[in-house]
Parts: structure tokens; C-alpha cells; sequence
């Protein structure tokens, strides 16, 4: 586990509200196809120099243009800011951790978990280790010394380049996420989680509609249009009780 001050970290507590949108456009770049460079690596160069939430992340010191994702969905569910205990899953870099350290109370308790290395951010904890493990998952919850009132989830397995294979993969550590928010959600609590068009699995998006007050599917605008990601935002845990199908009730 580690925290200590980084550039994300010391914004917190400032007036300003973090922008979620990039200030402008720079000039088109274009890349030729170099000495080694195959055809797919010179276009995904190309759209790194020419993509303005690259930029603007560079600018302002996050670490993952995934934060302006982040930034965007708590702009539209306003979910961050009356967090108390919040759970980042699949933390690396570390955007989303920066961005919640930024828009939660200072008193805020922050934890996160990656298969990879997280460089420290200021008053975060971050574990190193595999979300899908048990032990892991006790420790988490550990860290957080109480019921979360958000579990946000961006983790993603590396793509195969098999689309089912890569949905199913997916699926499956969303549903392991929710799983965990089931457990770990105080009454009331947010569960976000990145999950794929074609949708949230039948049976998972049946069994949160009972749990949750609200179920939202939504694309926000640094979400490249061309992948198929999108998140699942569900809002006001009711507890399992509240689900005639695990309760026994009617
Ligand atoms: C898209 S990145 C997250 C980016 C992050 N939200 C940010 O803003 O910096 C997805 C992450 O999920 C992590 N991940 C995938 N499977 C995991 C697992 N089983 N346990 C922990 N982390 C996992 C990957 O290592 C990867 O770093």
C-alpha cells in the first residue's frame, strides 16, 4: 500500500471545479509510417498526437485520459463529492484515483487495487494485486474500514482481439465487481463499472434493477465513439434484502 503528494493530488481542496472537457484543438499531426513502424502502431501514434484529451491529460498533470471519463460521469450522476469510502478497481495508472482524491471530501477514504504498479497519489491507498483473489478482496475492504459508498470499476483484461472472447472476459470482471458492491455497498451507495455494448449480461442487469434504485447506461464523451465500451452507472443500493429472489419475501 502507498500514498504520498503527487500533481493530481494537490489540486484537491482548490475552488475550482476540475473542467471534464479539453480547452481546445491543436493543429492535425500526421504520422508517416517510419523505419519499423507497422501500419496499425503509425495510426495509433497518430491518434494519440491527435487526440485533445491526450493532450489536455498531459497538460493537467492526470495520468490517464481515462479521467476525463470519470470526470464526465460525476459531472452528469454527481456521485463523488458525498463519498465517504470509495473503491477503485483496476486503478493503473492512476486517473481515477486522482480525479476522486480531487472532487471527494478531503476526509474521504480512497482505495485502490491494480494487477500493476500504482505510482502513489496523495491520501489514496493502493493495493498491487488481483482483484479476482479473495485475499485481495478482504484486504480492500480492510483498507476501507466500513461499508463504501462507491465502487467504481474501469478494469479491463488485455484484449485478445477475439470479440467474443474480450466481451466475455469483460463480463466476467464486471460481474465480479458487482458482486463485491453487493457486499461492500453501504444502503444508498453508487456502483459504476465499465461494461461493453451489446450491453450488461441479462441475468447481472436483471439482478441490479432489484437491487438498485436507478440502472443508467452511459457513453460519456471521452469515451472514444469507435470502442465499445460504455459504463453502467447504478444508484441507491437497496441491500439484498430488498431482492425477493435471494430474500424469500414475495
Ligand atoms: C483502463 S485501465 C484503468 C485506467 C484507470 N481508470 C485510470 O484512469 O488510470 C484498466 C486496468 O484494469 C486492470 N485490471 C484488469 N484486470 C484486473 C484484475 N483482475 N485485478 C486488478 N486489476 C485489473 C488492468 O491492469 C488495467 O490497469
Amino acid at each position: 500500500m502507498s500514498g504520498s503528494r503527487d500533481d493530481g493530488g494537490r489540486r484537491r481542496g482548490a475552488k475550482v471545479r476540475a473542467a471534464s472537457r479539453p480547452s481546445g484543438r491543436g493543429l492535425k499531426v500526421r504520422v508517416r509510417t517510419g523505419k519499423g513502424r507497422s501500419v496499425s502502431s503509425t495510426r495509433w501514434l497518430e491518434r494519440q498526437l491527435n487526440d485533445p484529451y491526450v493532450a489536455e491529460a498531459q497538460a493537467r498533470g492526470y495520468r490517464s485520459r481515462a479521467a476525463f471519463k470519470l470526470l464526465q460521469l460525476d459531472d452528469r450522476f454527481g456521485f463523488l463529492k458525498s463519498a465517504r469510502r470509495v473503491v477503485d478497481l483496476g486503478a493503473a495508472p492512476g486517473g481515477w484515483l486522482q480525479v476522486a482524491r480531487q472532487r471527494c471530501r478531503p476526509e474521504a477514504v480512497i482505495v485502490g487495487i491494480d494487477l500493476q504498479p500504482v505510482q502513489a497519489v496523495a491520501d489514496a491507498l493502493v493495493i498491487e494485486g488481483d482483484f479476482l483473489d479473495e485475499a485481495a478482496q478482504a484486504q480492500l475492504s480492510d483498507a476501507l474500514g466500513g461499508p463504501a459508498d462507491l465502487v467504481l470499476s474501469d478494469m479491463a483484461a488485455p484484449a485478445t482481439g477475439h470479440t467474443k472472447t474480450d466481451h466475455l472476459r469483460v463480463m466476467a470482471l464486471v460481474e465480479e465487481a458487482a458482486d463485491f458492491a453487493e457486499r461492500t455497498l453501504a444502503p444508498g451507495g453508487t456502483f459504476v463499472a465499465k461494461v461493453l455494448q451489446g450491453g450488461t449480461e441479462h441475468e447481472l442487469l436483471a439482478r441490479l434493477k432489484r437491487r438498485f434504485a436507478k440502472i443508467h447506461h452511459a457513453k460519456p464523451e471521452a469515451s472514444r465513439s469507435g470502442s465499445a465500451e460504455m459504463y453502467l452507472v447504478a444508484t441507491g443500493y437497496r441491500g439484498p434484502e430488498a431482492d425477493p429472489a435471494t430474500s424469500g419475501g414475495p
